[in-house]
């Protein structure tokens, strides 16, 4: 799906949704996506709080050009309609009562993983932690939007109990980098089993939905024989930048797998920016010889 259009939601559109609508609207200039913002529960139009442009003047950014809190209403969702919400709380409501499709919190889209709770009562550092948070998901949410919708330069990234800590900190890595990732699972260590999440990113790959998908388990094999049963699929288990740089220019590998049992993390970072930024040869000889792959 492409998306269209975001609408943050909040349960009465005063503060978090604002905020985030503006700071969507600042990162993108608006060229991306329509946007605006919500409230589940907003009986009567209020004007928003106003420690929403305190605060964003004294971060320098652009005032909200939002007016009066607004209730979400079924018209606001057309095709290409994305909901973000602050909490999971309010995405369960959104799902209730108006639609299942693409509605997400914004610690989901965003990858940070959080809820995130409105600062109401609690003191002046409390809003600017919260202000300061709603940034990151929020710039973070626009890299995603613009995978989701241009197809490019996504990730699918998962592992098992095995790769679970190193997936971690390929995360963290891609974070800095500002590479958008989806994260399939699995969440901790706890043992599970591998195919799970090799086909769960082997099928994003597949779908068009992620562009490269990266899965850790202890050794890298279980999940790259995984992966590989998918047509389409190449996924190259590499444990060292060589053999990475040359799956991407020879084989056009669209899949890495490592044993987080057998390399260390500086190394596998290391693989990770060797697999991800080495394009394809476009060499006669490798194009035909990838299409006997599949054949
Ligand atoms: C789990 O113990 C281990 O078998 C798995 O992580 C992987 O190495 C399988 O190939």
């Amino acid at each position: 799906m492409v998306i269209k259009k975001v609408i943050f939601a909040c349960m009465n559109d005063v503060f978090l949704s604002p905020i985030a609508e503006t700071f969507y609207r600042n990162v993108t200039n608006s060229e991306l996506t329509e946007v605006s913002s919500r409230g589940l529960v907003v009986l009567f139009p209020e004007p928003i709080s106003p420690k929403v442009n305190l605060i964003l003047s004294n971060m320098g950014e652009e005032l909200c050009k939002h007016g009066n809190t607004t209730p979400l209403i079924a018209d606001d969702i057309t095709e290409g309609t994305c909901i973000i919400t602050m909490t999971l709380s309010e995405k369960i409501r959104v799902m209730e009562e108006f639609t299942k499709e693409n509605v997400y919190t914004l610690g989901e889209i965003s990858g940070l993983n959080i809820d995130i709770a409105d600062p109401y009562g609690k003191d002046d550092s409390a809003y600017t932690e919260c202000v300061e948070l709603v940034k990151k998901a929020v710039i973070k949410t626009v890299a995603k939007i613009r995978a989701i919708n241009g197809g490019k330069g996504m990730i699918a990234i998962g592992c098992d109990h095995g790769g679970y800590l190193l997936k971690q900190e390929i995360m963290e890595h891609l974070d800095a980098r500002e590479v958008a990732y989806v994260d399939v699972g699995c969440n901790s260590e706890e043992s599970c089993d591998y195919p799970i999440f090799a086909k769960a990113v082997a099928e994003k790959v597949v779908s068009g939905e992620c562009e490269k998908g990266i899965i850790i388990c202890g050794t890298g094999i279980g999940v790259s024989i995984t992966a590989n049963k998918f047509k389409g699929i190449r996924a190259a288990l590499c444990h060292d930048t060589f053999s990475a740089e040359a799956t991407r220019l020879h084989n056009d590998a669209n899949v890495l797998t490592m044993g987080a049992r057998v390399v260390g993390a500086g190394l596998a970072l290391k693989i990770v920016d060797t697999f991800l930024d080495t394009p394809f040869s476009e060499e006669e000889r490798h194009i035909r010889r990838i299409s006997m792959i599949e054949e």
